[in-house]
């Protein structure tokens, strides 16, 4: 083939890989369609390493394949092996290789830049590849720290240290610099390597700072805000390449991370700049002091639960991580079903950061077969509270702790959370009397109107589908 038809190939391999990818993430924007976006998504990806590898420039072919046949193995091995309950790990480890891809790719286009350029064209390429290098830094070391506080290696707790947002600040103001002597050491040869090498630093530890600042209770905005960091680090390192498909990709990453993040913000009631910069989940320069719940707690056991779903004409089912821990969700649907034929009306909340990553409350009943229609978002089910009979929350528990709105000092002050307590009863079940992801106590589990069932919640709900069903 020559040079000309597989540049034309290949273009038309991109603008069709980039069609892909909008329509993937239009796909994947609703749960009807979300497989569906998943296939185009692949279908994209393999279309753009075909367009790639067709390039007449391209001459890699050993390397490509070393780097993608044991990439791919190790890729498929973990994704099939990972855990619901462990993917935003995943996530997160994989938003690193995006950052020390870009920090790479920065580095060997410095290093290897040999094309003719004017001197704008010059300016404009150094400042890609310095902004590509500093934004890879950042995501790369900041996702690695945001997966040690998932996987637990490191506590969850965030690092306030004195004057940090001043530290933050300095090193900003140190990168410009260092963005500065770079510049001027690379106007007539690339002698810019060591202010290029501390700016890796620099903005690696910035990285690492920013999420270290930030409570385990946020993280979900963290990992939504990594991912958009790495979609700007990949556009950033198609600008270097000149690699059109590359950029497409990258913004299309970093702008809907971005907006996800700013959805997530509203319903944990958080503004997306404290994110940025670290060390929210604690009032500003404090250490919060959430009043301890106390009180007694009235337990029932699972025919008694059983008895009052019977009674019960409108049902709503709060479901948490404890739900996706267990994998109940098979023998709720059955309870679902059961209720149903017996007149009950049933509809399930789900709160925005239910479980541990976006829409894993979503996957989890889509995987059981429960209808789409009887899912519904907090804001939409919150009005119908008061009316509602009965309230399941199964293994969730700070997505409905009602000292979000009535402790200035809890940590999830402002979020806003499911308002089980102003339904007729409402039963919680649980193990024990642990505390969620936050850390915090929940006075609802003290409320007169609430009953605590304790037990694992496979076991409950199996339980509580046999007394139905007997
Ligand atoms: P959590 O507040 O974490 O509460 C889960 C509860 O489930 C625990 O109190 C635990 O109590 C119970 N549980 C655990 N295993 C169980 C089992 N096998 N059977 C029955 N109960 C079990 O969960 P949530 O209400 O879903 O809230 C989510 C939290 O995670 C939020 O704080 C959120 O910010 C955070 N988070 C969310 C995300 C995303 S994007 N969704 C990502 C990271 C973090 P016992 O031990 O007493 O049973």
């Amino acid at each position: 083939m020559n040079e000309a038809l597989r540049t034309s190939f290949s273009n038309i391999g991109y603008i069709a890989a980039s069609v892909l990818f909008i329509l993937s993430l239009a796909g994947l924007s609703k749960q009807e369609s979300a497989r569906r976006g998943n296939f185009m998504g692949i279908a994209g990806m393999l279309i753009a390493l075909l367009a790639t590898a067709m390039r007449p420039d391209f001459s890699g072919y050993g390397l490509l394949m070393a780097a993608l046949v044991p990439g791919a193995i190790i890729g498929g091995i973990l994704a099939r092996r990972v855990q619901m309950t462990s993917m935003p790990q995943l996530v997160a480890i994989l938003h690193s290789f995006v950052g020390a891809a870009a920090v790479l790719v920065g580095l060997a286009t410095y290093l290897g830049h040999t094309a003719e350029m004017t001197r704008a064209e010059h300016h404009i390429h150094l400042g890609e590849i310095f902004i590509g290098i500093c934004i890879g830094a950042v995501t790369f070391t900041g996702s690695v720290i945001a997966f040690a506080k998932l996987q637990g290696t490191m506590s969850g707790k965030p690092l306030i240290l004195p004057a940090r947002h001043l530290i933050n600040l300095m090193m900003l103001i140190a990168t410009v610099a260092l963005g500065v002597w770079f510049f001027r050491a690379s106007e007539t040869a690339p002698n810019g390597l060591w202010p290029l090498i501390f700016a890796i630093v620099i903005t690696g530890i910035l990285g690492a700072h920013s999420v270290m600042a930030i409570g385990g209770a946020d993280m979900p905005v963290v990992v939504s805000m990594l991912n958009s960091y790495s979609g700007w680090a990949a556009a950033a390192a198609g600008f270097m390449l000149g690699n059109d498909l590359l950029i497409i990709t990258g913004a299309l990453v970093g702008s809907s991370g971005l907006i996800l993040s700013l959805i997530m913000c509203r319903g944990m009631n958080r503004s997306l700049i404290s994110v940025i910069l670290g060390g929210f989940g604690t009032a500003e320069g404090t250490a919060s002091t959430a009043t301890a719940a106390q009180g007694e707690v009235r337990s029932i056991d699972v025919n008694g639960a059983a008895e009052q779903l019977k009674q019960a004409k409108s049902v709503v089912i709060v479901p948490g991580y404890g739900l996706a821990v267990a994998q109940a969700q098979h023998a709720l649907s059955d309870v679902v079903r059961s209720l149903q034929s017996r007149g009950v009306k049933v509809r399930f909340a789900i709160h925005p950061v239910a479980g541990r990553l976006p829409g894993h409350m979503n996957v989890l009943l889509a995987e059981a077969d429960i209808p789409y229609d009887i899912v519904l978002e907090m804001e939409e089910i919150n009005k119908d509270m008061p009316e509602t009979d009965l309230v399941l929350v199964i293994g969730a528990n700070d997505i409905v702790n009602p000292s979000a709105y009535e402790d200035p000092n809890s940590p999830i002050a402002g979020m806003p959370v499911i308002e089980v307590w102003k339904a007729g009863t409402v039963i919680v079940m649980k193990r024990g009397m642990a505390s969620g992801y936050a850390g915090i106590d929940n006075p609802l589990f003290f409320r007169p109107n609430t009953l605590l069932l304790f037990g694992d919640a496979k076991k409950t709900v199996e339980g509580l589908r046999n007394a139905l069903t007997a």
